[in-house]
């Protein structure tokens, strides 16, 4: 139930593995795609896979939740569960899955929660299945997910770990027997209680979004100490008990799962009276993220109005169309805001992007939004930017300031190719400003550079 970047991914992979499945959504213009073998985003291998598994016969969709749930032997509720505006996960799709499933399912059948949701969720689905199944037995689960958007296929056929939260010796049975191709093959299974494992996907997400704001929060240090951040990132993250991925400094996280679960997890400790004011600094740092690139721009530019930024990159992150909380997009409208002329570029996710900020022009390429630019902003960390030709942008620019909110290029490159190069949280390339000749200046009282100590080209 549910067929979302999640849901999705979750239905194509299980017909793979051999299953039978039936993807149902509301929404009936997805669903219409579906049946053409076209997926509403953009995800790597999930079209050639939808069309296979839709030609197989192990796929179908429908928008009859009841059609869907008549033989079923699993339903997996993977609907959305967004932040409502204190921060709580809205459960009202859960809740309207769980009436479905109560009225159309049969006897027996095994309900498992794909959604994110707050610890304690299963039981309020329980209750709905109960009050309006009639009668009838239902075991419900926790099976959360661990997909990374734009990796979503490998992530859900080569996860890290399989976690199944049960109750009762039947959803374990049968969710050992769903997964068992991928158990076979060697990947690591945990059991816990539903709890547990509702808690568990929460505390992961916001331990990586803690990972983030740390990296993004030593970055602002590491600029005004003058130290590097990368290098530190690389440093800490040898260290086994640290790792390295997660530590790279940038505009912050984004995306549609990240900010709400940090948001959810937060408001779920404060409900049971153990608030955690750790996750209010990893909001407050990554909010901080997006203004102190603002501000650099700023700087580099002196007034925005009027001045041409080209944004290259619109998603949330590399390997996605998804723009939704996107660092990129916020960054856009702080700029616009403050009088700048805004040029995007994305790969995949321009349309998206326009259609969210209205006020954005569009680039079909780097070099048409950095042509006659004041300046270009590094928004996503697209590979793909990293190898642009850096003479030819150097030469269509007005100004040659190439601010870096995803430390993608090499600061001795950019030094070359003759840019004033500011990266995040590492020292910028600015060369020194030409000394005014009239003016009589004693040695040793020359001006110096605002900012930064230089490394000049
Ligand atoms: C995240 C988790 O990584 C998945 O494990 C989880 O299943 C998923 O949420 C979910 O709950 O459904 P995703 O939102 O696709 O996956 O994106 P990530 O790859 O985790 O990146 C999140 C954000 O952090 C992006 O904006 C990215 O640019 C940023 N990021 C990531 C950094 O700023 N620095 C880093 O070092 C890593």
């Amino acid at each position: 139930m549910g067929t979302g970047h999640v849901g999705l991914v979750t239905c194509v992979t299980f017909a793979s593995i051999g299953h039978e499945v039936v993807g149902t959504d509301v929404d009936v213009e997805k669903i219409e795609l579906l049946g053409r073998g076209i997926p509403p985003f953009y995800e790597p291998g999930l079209e050639e896979a939808l069309k296979q598994e839709s030609a197989s016969g192990r796929l179908s969709f429908t928008t009859v939740a009841a059609d869907a749930l008549r033989d079923a032997e699993i339903v997996f509720i993977c609907v959305g569960t967004p932040a409502r505006a204190n921060g709580d996960a809205n459960l009202l799709a859960m809740e309207q899955s769980a009436s479905q499933i109560a009225r159309h399912a049969p006897d027996g059948v095994v309900v498992v929660e794909k959604s994110t949701v707050p610890a304690g969720t299963a039981d309020r689905v329980l209750v709905t299945l109960q009050r309006e199944g009639g009668g009838r037995e239902f075991h419900v689960a926790s099976n959360p997910e661990f997909l990374r958007e734009g990796a979503a296929m490998r992530d859900a056929l080569e996860p890290d770990r399989i976690v199944i939260g049960i109750e009762s010796p039947r959803s374990l049975e049968v969710l050992s027997r769903l997964y068992a191709p991928l158990l076979d093959a060697g990947i690591h299974l945990i059991v816990t209680d539903i709890r547990t494992a509702e808690l568990a996907k929460h505390a992961s997400n916001a331990f990586l979004a803690m990972k983030i704001s740390f990296a993004n929060a030593l970055a602002r240090l590491c600029e005004l100490a003058g130290a590097d951040v990368a290098d530190v990132a690389d440093v800490m993250g040898r260290d086994p008990r640290i790792g390295r991925p997660f530590l790279d400094a940038g505009l912050g996280y984004g995306g549609y799962c990240f900010p709400k679960d940090v948001a959810a997890l937060k408001r779920l400790s404060e409900r049971l009276g153990y608030p955690l004011p750790l996750l209010d600094a990893v909001e407050r740092v990554n909010e901080e993220a997006v203004e102190a690139a603002a501000a650099k721009i700023e700087e580099a530019l002196w007034n925005l109005e009027g001045k041409r930024i080209a944004l290259l990159g619109l998603a949330f992150k590399a390997g996605t169309d998804d723009v939704r909380f996107s660092p990129a997009l916020a960054l856009a409208r702080r700029l616009l805001a403050s009088g700048a002329v805004v040029v995007g570029h994305d790969p995949r996710a321009a349309s998206n992007a326009k259609e969210d900020l209205p006020e954005l022009v569009l680039a079909s390429d780097a070099y048409e939004a950095a042509s006659g630019a004041h300046a270009v902003v590094i928004a996503t960390e697209w590979p793909a930017f990293r190898d642009l030709d850096l003479g030819t942008l150097r030469e269509i620019m007005t100004y040659p300031l190439v601010v870096d909110g995803r430390n993608l290029f090499d600061p001795a490159e950019m030094a070359d190719a003759g840019f004033w190069y500011y990266p995040t949280g590492r020292p910028p390339v600015v060369p020194t400003p030409p000394v005014q000749g009239s003016l009589p200046i004693e040695v040793g009282d020359q001006p110096t550079p605002v900012g930064q100590p230089s490394v000049g080209p």
